[in-house]
C-alpha cells in the first residue's frame, strides 16, 4: 500500500543500502524538494550526512532562518552554511541584463558550492571519512521532463540553484525520483518539517535576483524583501495563498514615480503584484484577488515601506507574459 509513512519506512531502507557507512553531503536552497531529500536521508544515515546552505543573499524574509533554524531544529541535521552575499552582490554589480543575471547566479552558485564541498571534504577527511554521494531532490516530473525535448523550458534558463558541475566526483542520492510534488509535501509534513518549508510555493533559484527590473543591488533587496513580506503576510492571512500558484512582488527600480505624503512630494518606485492561478506554470491566469486585499497590501506596502510609493497589479495571463517579469 502506497501511504506516505510507506514512501518514507522504504526510502530509508533504500538509503541506507546504497550509502552505507559513507558520507554524504546535500544542498539546500530553501525550497521543498531539497529540504525533504536532506530530512530523509538524515533520518536514514543522520551524522553521516553534512547539508550545505550558500546564503546568495536573494531569498525573501524568514527563508534563511526557516533553513539554520527551523530545518536544523525539525531534523537534527549538521549544517555547514556559507555565508556568500557580498559575493553574489559583487559579481551582479552593475548587471541589468535578465539573462546575463541568470548566469552570473548560476554559475557563482555552482563555485560557491564547490567551495562549500571542499570544506566538508576537508572536515571528513580529517575524520578519516570520504564524501561519496551527493543528494538531489529530484522529482518524477524532473524525470521525465529531462528526458524528453521541450521547447517552453528555453525561453528562460532556467538554472536551478544547486545545478550540478560536469566533472562531477559523487554518486547521487536521489530518494524523492519517485515522487510528485504533493506527495513530496505529505512526507516532509511526516517527517517532521515546518508548514513554511512544507507549504512553500514555486521560487525561482536565481531568487529576487529576477524580481529587481533593473541592477541587483543591497538597498535594493532590501526594499523589495520587506513589500514581499508584506503581501505573503497578507495574502496568507486572507487563507487565500492555497488558491494562488504564486505571487512573485517585483520592484521597479529603475523607474521612479511621483507621489505624494504628508505635505510632502514623494519620487519612489512602483511595485508590481502578480498573483496567477496555473497548474503547473506552463500556462497562468492572473489571479482575481479580493479589491480589499488588495487594497491592504497597498496601503501597508506605501505605508511601511519609505521608498515604495506605487502598487501596481499585474493582470496578464500566461502566454503572453511569463509568470516572472525577468
Ligand atoms: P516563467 O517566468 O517562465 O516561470 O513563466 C515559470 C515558473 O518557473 C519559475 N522560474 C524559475 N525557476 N529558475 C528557477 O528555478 C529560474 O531561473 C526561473 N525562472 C522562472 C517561476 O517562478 C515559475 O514558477
Amino acid at each position: 500500500e502506497w501511504t506516505t509513512g510507506n514512501i518514507v519506512e522504504e526510502q530509508v531502507e533504500a538509503i541506507l543500502e546504497q550509502v552505507g557507512e559513507a558520507r554524504a553531503i546535500c544542498g539546500l536552497s530553501g525550497g521543498v524538494d531539497s529540504a525533504v531529500a536532506a530530512a530523509l536521508v538524515q533520518k536514514a544515515i543522520g551524522e553521516q550526512l553534512t547539508c550545505v546552505f550558500v546564503d546568495h543573499g536573494l531569498l525573501r524574509e524568514g527563508e534563511v532562518e526557516q533553513v539554520k533554524r527551523d530545518f536544523v531544529a525539525a531534523t537534527g541535521a549538521k549544517l555547514y552554511v556559507a555565508d556568500e552575499k557580498e559575493r553574489f552582490l559583487t559579481a551582479l554589480a552593475g548587471v541589468s541584463d535578465p539573462e546575463e543575471k541568470r548566469k552570473i547566479i548560476g554559475r557563482e552558485f555552482i563555485r560557491a558550492f564547490e567551495d562549500a564541498e571542499k570544506a566538508v571534504l576537508e572536515e571528513a577527511a580529517a575524520d578519516g571519512a570520504r564524501v561519496e554521494f551527493l543528494v538531489q531532490g529530484t522529482l518524477y516530473p524532473d524525470v521525465v521532463e529531462s528526458g524528453g525535448g521541450e521547447g517552453a523550458a528555453n525561453i528562460k534558463s532556467h538554472h536551478n540553484v544547486g545545478g550540478l558541475p560536469e566533472d562531477m566526483q559523487f554518486k547521487l542520492v536521489e530518494p524523492l525520483r519517485a515522487l510528485f510534488k504533493d506527495e513530496v509535501r505529505a512526507v516532509g509534513a511526516e517527517l517532521g518539517l515546518p508548514a513554511e518549508i512544507v507549504q512553500r510555493q514555486p521560487f525561482p533559484g536565481p531568487g529576487l535576483g529576477i524580481r529587481i527590473i533593473g541592477e541587483v543591488t543591497a538597498d535594493r533587496l532590501e526594499i523589495l524583501r520587506k513589500a514581499d513580506a508584506i503581501a505573503r503576510e497578507e495574502l496568507t492571512a486572507s487563507g487565500l495563498d492555497q488558491e494562488v500558484w504564486q505571487m512573485p512582488v517585483v520592484l521597479l527600480a529603475d523607474v521612479r514615480s511621483v507621489g505624494v505624503q504628508g505635505d510632502g512630494r514623494t519620487y519612489g518606485h512602483p511595485i508590481v503584484l502578480r498573483p496567477v492561478s496555473s497548474e503547473d506554470a506552463m500556462t497562468a491566469d492572473w489571479s482575481r484577488l479580493p479589491y480589499d486585499l488588495l487594497a491592504t497590501i497597498s496601503n501597508r506596502i506605501t505605508n511601511e515601506v519609505q521608498e515604495v510609493n506605487r502598487v501596481t497589479l499585474d493582470v496578464t495571463s500566461k502566454p503572453p507574459g511569463t509568470i516572472e517579469w525577468e
